[in-house]
């Protein structure tokens, strides 16, 4: 990835961060955001310490004037990573007005905001977008907020669309769909460790490092003939 530039949203803990090193220690030039600068420091610290070449783009992926701006302070884009999602669970009886708003308006706006102004940028052919879904937008399930599901859901529907509509320029459009990851996500779900572990048959909650590696493989040359697909990487969770 030697002279590519990659926008990775939502990089400033859990699964976004470990692809920003990853694409960072392959190669590219990374641009990672995060809500405030003060969040992406940990991440900008351990980039420091082993020389990888990230930089911090602080904004908020619901509000289409920042992600403007942001993006069109940028050179160019080769690779976006959509990975920015809110996930706070709230039983489908007790959801407020509030709760859709919040949910559809990063998870879902926010992937399209940061895709229709990042495509402006994009080096065609060979540029590259990776959503980050859920195996909930395909499943639903209890465990997690139906908006959270149904944006997901949403998401894998964008990753189609955009993939058929910027084909023909040589720009390729997949999502990565993770099912249980250990991060802060699994402590707002209303299910122990311990029973996440015992349905999954490969016997593990998956590590932000199962997920980043797909993102790279999938981002690079290396997958030039998968557009439109939606990855599951779930220890087998669900099977199709
Ligand atoms: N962990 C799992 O089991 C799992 C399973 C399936 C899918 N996923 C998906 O994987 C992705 C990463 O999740 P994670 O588990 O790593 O969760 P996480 O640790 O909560 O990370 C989410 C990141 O998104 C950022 N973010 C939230 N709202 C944002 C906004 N408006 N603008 C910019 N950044 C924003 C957060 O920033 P702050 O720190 O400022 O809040 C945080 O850095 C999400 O798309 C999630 O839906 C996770």
């Amino acid at each position: 990835m030697k002279g590519k530039v990659a926008l990775v949203t939502g990089a400033a803990k859990g699964i976004g961060k470990e692809i920003a090193l990853e694409l960072a220690t392959a190669g590219a030039r990374v641009y990672a955001n995060g809500r405030t600068r003060e969040s992406l420091l940990e991440l900008l610290n351990e980039a420091k310490e082993r020389s990888l070449d990230i930089l911090p783009l602080p904004f908020d992926v619901s509000k289409e004037e920042e992600v403007i701006r942001s993006i069109d302070s940028l050179e160019t884009v080769d690779y976006l990573v959509n990975n920015a999602a809110v996930c706070p669970y709230v039983q489908y009886k007790d959801l407020k007005e509030a709760h859709w708003d919040l949910m559809f308006g990063i998870n879902v706006k926010g992937t399209y905001f940061c895709t229709r102004h990042a495509l402006e940028k994009m080096n065609a052919p060979g540029g590259s977008i990776v959503n980050i879904s859920s195996g909930a937008g395909k499943t639903g399930g209890a465990f997690v907020s139906m908006p959270y599901g149904t944006s997901k859901a949403a998401i894998n529907n964008m990753t189609i669309t955009f993939a058929k509509l910027f084909a023909s320029k040589g720009i390729r459009v997949n999502a990565v769909s993770p099912g249980f990851v250990e991060t802060r996500i699994l402590d707002e779900m209303p299910i122990s460790r311990d029973l996440i572990r015992s349905d999954i048959p490969l016997g593990k909650i998956g590590l932000p490092q199962d997920i980043a590696p797909i993102v790279r493989f999938v981002l690079s040359d290396e997958a030039s003939f998968m557009t439109g697909q939606v990855i599951e990487v779930n220890g087998g969770d669900v099977m199709y």
